[in-house]
């Protein structure tokens, strides 16, 4: 059994909390929260010993592995700190997305896990349904041939204004940037526009065009102004041989093959299938604490750190064409 803690107990640092109690792999030892309230709240609903102080938690519990579901300035300034001392600590982690918008201290991270030899993981919660995995099993065995163009969309509501320009680029499309780069492979060249949709302080809709190492062209729609309740992000991947479509993250995957008008369709089964966002977080971590429990070196992690950290590297770059009007390279 992996003996896990977790840093940071908002609303998605007890989601993980509450994934991996009944996670058969996992024993859960330890919460953390800086704000004792919360701490103290998580600690006697799981039911284990909590802290205010990450390091303290890591000296008194010597977990396994660890999740950082902190937030902060831009929904991740407050992950580098904790993950440096877990991994420092000898922890394999699991850090909620984006790794973290200073993109030097994202390759710390990086690095530092890479020399402790630990697994580092991101919550890339959106690649590890069995919808998006079968699409990828499509790709895989070459179904879609020589590949050509991917459509990415991720419209979600959320109201109100933030503290900074970038909020919805940067806290919004680690997730569609992930599942682009998941199914076609690095981004070479980058261009965005976007608007502040009325009474808005922040780009909060945008358009992002790119070009893939492996020449494959794509282009990413990513919106905080459209109200929930309908679908909101649907993946398309295309080539020449055929074209699947993701709708939803779990609910709905079709292949269209070329030529042929029967199309196949996976579809979210209703016993045992998702039943909402929460399962994806559930397939996520299992997957990671599976990988963990059974010795997977650090650089096989599905989800990676340095998957975040490339997909970081994408937004950055869609941030520096929005301000300078200027298609940006990928180094
Ligand atoms: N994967 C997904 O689909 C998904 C969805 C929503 C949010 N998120 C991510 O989850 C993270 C957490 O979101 P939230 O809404 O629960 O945030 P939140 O701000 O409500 O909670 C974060 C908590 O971390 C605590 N914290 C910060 N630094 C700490 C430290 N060094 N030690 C101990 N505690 C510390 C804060 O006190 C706070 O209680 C964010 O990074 C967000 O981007 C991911």
């Amino acid at each position: 059994m992996l003996r896990v803690c977790v840093i940071g107990m908002g609303p998605i640092g007890c989601l993980h909390a509450r994934i991996y109690q009944e996670d058969p792999l996992v024993e859960l030892v330890g919460v953390c929260d800086r704000i004792e309230e919360r701490a103290q709240t998580a600690g006697e609903r799981f039911g284990v010993p909590y802290f205010t102080s990450a390091p303290a938690m890591l000296s008194a519990l010597a977990p396994d592995a660890c999740s950082v579901a902190t937030g902060g300035f831009e929904y991740s300034s407050d992950h580098y700190e904790p993950t440096i001392q877990a991994l420092e600590a000898g922890c394999h982690v699991l850090c909620e997305k984006p790794i973290c918008n200073e993109i030097a201290k994202a390759e710390e991270m990086v690095r530092v896990a890479r020399e402790k030899g630990r697994c580092f993981g991101i919550d890339f919660n959106h690649r590890f349904t069995p919808a998006a995995r079968l699409a990828k099993s499509w790709l895989d065995e070459g179904r879609l041939g020589d590949l050509l163009f991917v459509n990415m969309a991720l419209w979600i509501g959320r109201p109100g204004g933030f503290d900074s320009p970038y909020f919805h680029l940067k806290a919004l499309n680690p997730h569609s940037v992930d599942m682009m780069r998941y199914y076609c492979g690095d981004v070479a060249r980058v261009q965005c526009f976007a608007m502040k949709a009325p009474g808005r302080n922040f780009w909060s809709t945008a358009s992002i065009n790119m070009q893939f190492r492996n020449g494959m062209v794509g282009h990413l729609t990513s919106s905080y102004d459209i109200a929930r309740g309908h679908p909101m992000e649907r993946c398309e991947v295309a080539g020449v041989k055929g074209r699947f479509v993701v709708e939803d993250m779990w609910r709905e995957a079709t292949l269209y093959p070329a030529g042929d008008p029967v199309k196949s369709v996976y579809t979210n089964p209703v016993f045992g299938g998702y039943r909402d966002f929460d399962d994806t977080f559930r397939e996520r971590i299992h997957t990671f604490v599976k990988q963990v429990s059974e010795g997977a070196a650090p650089a096989e992690i599905d989800g990676s750190g340095a998957d975040g950290l490339a997909a970081q590297k994408v937004i950055a770059a869609a941030i520096e064409s929005l301000d300078t009007g200027r298609v940006v390279e990928l180094l």
